[in-house]
């Protein structure tokens, strides 16, 4: 029995439209993960179904008395709130009479393994204001329960807890998460907002790995109604375009996605051969003079951003600029007429006469 509707909904922001027509139904019973690359506007369709957020265009309504809980993407609280606090102001918010808080609360907070209730939440790590976030939905004792990205902060143990909670309750739940086991424990449907699909969205019944099957069939069927042109295109899109828009975001360039490449700025442009380089995954990235040509403020975007990717690979930087060498680089390896004149670390490579006499003095 359905018991929220939202039926051809579409968003943008400012020119950017993130998807349009979309129609989105929640059964009882349901628990439906979603799922999209980021910024794909996952975030912005629950916050429609939760009645947060208008869309442009397009009708939601929901079953008549049916609550809604939604738990957002960054859980924060106010100093001064403690455990004891939100919890009686979410039982207030639904309208619990006062004398059944102590036993609603004791209940729910126990099994979520909250033992001192008077802890203020803003002293708590990230998993446990998640906790605290995520109790605070469930004692409101809703119909359907909207997370996003629930698992982010939380350990181990506080995913196999939110497991055992979403598995053993009859509430319908909508799920964001990029986490593929969570989701595999979870979600008995499956949805994806990604802007390869025709539609925008594409929507299976069935749980994570029957949803993969699902894609490569849908995805092999829609090529087939294509010309033999279109088949290799469509084909590779839908893995393509998540690919793109990953390396694309890893440089800072997502916002920028649609813009004519020739119109980006030089160092944007710059950013841009590093974000193509970076879409084939390698182990090994090789800069030639990186920040050649870019003004200091370009440069120093750049340095952040090469500190930022090399966290997880290796980088080969040929530069001129010190500077750029002596912030970015723990080896150096100067090279003087084809031969190697000097090899170290930055401190080594600064103190090194024979560099000092045919490199730094000059
Ligand atoms: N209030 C806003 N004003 C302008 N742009 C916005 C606003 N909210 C979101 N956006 C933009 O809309 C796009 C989608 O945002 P959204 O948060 O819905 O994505 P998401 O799919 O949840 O991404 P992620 O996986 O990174 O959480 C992003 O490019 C974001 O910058
Ligand atoms: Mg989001």
């Amino acid at each position: 029995m359905l018991i929220l509707n939202a039926q051809s909904i579409s968003k943008s922001f400012g020119a950017t439209s993130l998807f349009r027509d979309i129609s989105f139904t929640v059964d009882e019973g349901d628990r439906i993960g979603l799922i999209g690359p980021n910024g794909s506007g996952k975030s912005t369709l629950l916050k429609i179904l939760a009645d947060q957020l208008e869309p442009d265009s397009g009708e939601v309504a929901a079953r008549k008395f049916t609550r809604l809980s939604y738990v957002s993407q960054d859980s924060e609280y106010a100093s001064g709130d403690t455990v004891r606090s939100v919890i009686q102001e979410a039982l207030k918010r639904t309208g619990v009479p006062e004398s059944e808080w102590e036993a609603r609360l004791r209940e729910t907070l126990g099994r979520a393994g909250f033992d001192n209730f008077d802890t203020e939440a803003i002293t708590f790590s990230g998993g446990w204001r998640k906790r605290l976030a995520i109790v605070e939905a469930l004692v409101q004792r809703p119909d359907v329960l909207l997370l996003d990205e629930p698992t982010n902060h939380l350990d181990l143990a506080g995913i196999e807890w939110l497991e055992g909670v979403l598995a053993s309750s009859s509430f319908a739940c909508v799920v964001i998460s990029h986490d593929r086991y969570f989701l595999e424990n979870v979600a008995t449907q499956m949805a994806e907002l990604n802007r390869a699909y025709p539609g925008g969205l594409l929507r299976v019944s069935g749980n994570y790995s029957e949803f993969l099957e699902m894609k490569q069939e849908f995805l092999a069927a829609q090529s087939r109604r294509h010309s033999w042109n279109m088949i290799s295109h469509r084909d590779a899109f839908a893995d393509l375009n998540e690919k793109a828009e990953a390396a694309l975001q890893s440089v800072g360039l997502l916002g920028k996605a649609y813009e004519l490449a020739s119109n980006l700025s030089h160092g944007e442009q710059r950013n841009l051969e590093i974000g193509i380089a970076l879409a084939t995954e390698p182990k090994l990235l090789c800069l030639d003079e990186p920040t050649a040509g870019m003004s200091q403020a370009e440069t120093n975007e750049t340095m952040e951003l090469v500190r930022r990717i090399g966290k997880n690979l290796t980088i080969l930087i040929v530069e001129h600029d010190m500077a750029v060498v002596m912030g970015l680089c723990d080896r150096i390896t100067v090279l003087h007429y084809g031969a190697i004149l000097a090899e170290g670390t930055p401190q080594e490579i600064q103190q090194n006469p024979k560099v000092l006499e045919v490199y730094l003095k000059t």
